[in-house]
């Protein structure tokens, strides 16, 4: 029986136990029980190089003036008021990505929500907001890749932490409009670029979607504000552009 990209996600999340199969892969409940027990060193392995590089980022001493996770929180909380999201006013989606922008790595403070729990990625809650955002921590495994993906409307908006992730943005597209790539594929990669430490990435569904992408060697750390909050995405193939529902309204820690 094979499991969907969407399936083995779960699967990973809960379990930790089919971490040796890149995402985005098709698995065998046969391959499951052949490599459970390499998979879990694997993970060990993974963890012990998060701690060392987390151990690391400790040692760092910040600037005494730098902003830290809970300066932007609460800088995010006035921006936004008591009840509101983004909404669609610019200016608020400017202060918000000035504020995002101007969170200081060297204070390190985002360790601490920089939880891993198996799989190709885990989610980790660092604020709920005023129920209009919410801001996520995203811990990448090395060699990962989120399935191609919306964002049910809301804004998307991503801090690199630690480490590259590539973002591919994919459009519906017909052959021979400016959408075209050469393929078949009725989702059409227009854009990939590296989002690198520091920067911000911003995305909605008129922009396209997205999947993301952790090609390197050791793992990658991203901070995202998303508002509304939303529980439920879709995930896309991209050879037919069909789409079924998936959950993302859990996380590793709170
Ligand atoms: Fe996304």
């Amino acid at each position: 029986m094979l499991s969907s990209v969407a399936s083995y996600e779960r699967i990973d999340h809960h379990t930790n136990e089919l971490c040796c199969k890149p995402i985005g892969s098709s698995i065998t409940d046969e391959a499951v029980s052949e490599n459970s027990g390499n998979c879990r060193s694997q993970v060990s392995l993974l963890i012990h190089q998060l701690e060392n590089q987390i151990r690391a980022q400790e040692a760092a001493e910040p600037e005494k003036d730098a902003k830290s996770l809970t300066d932007l929180v609460s800088e995010i909380h006035s921006v936004l008021g008591l009840d509101h999201g983004l909404g669609d006013d610019p200016e608020k989606l400017k202060l918000v990505r000035d504020a995002m922008e101007s969170y200081s790595l060297e204070t390190g403070d985002w360790i601490h929500h920089a939880n891993y729990s198996g799989g190709g990625y885990t989610r980790n809650l660092v604020d709920s907001g005023n129920g209009k955002f919410n801001l996520l921590l995203l811990v990448w495994r090395p060699n990962s890749v989120s399935p191609i993906h919306d964002h049910s409307g809301s804004h998307c908006m991503l801090k690199m932490l630690k480490g590259n992730l590539v973002e591919e943005i994919y459009r519906e597209g017909e052959s021979g409009s400016e959408l075209s790539d050469d393929s078949d594929d009725k989702l059409k990669l227009t854009k990939s670029s590296s989002v690198l430490p520091n920067q911000v990435a911003y995305i909605n569904d008129k922009i396209g979607y997205h999947r993301m992408v952790n090609p390197g060697q050791e793992f990658a750390v991203s901070l995202h504000l998303y508002s509304p909050p939303f529980d439920v995405c879709k995930v896309f193939k991209k050879e037919t552009g069909d789409s079924h529902t998936s959950n993302c309204n859990t996380y590793y820690s709170k």
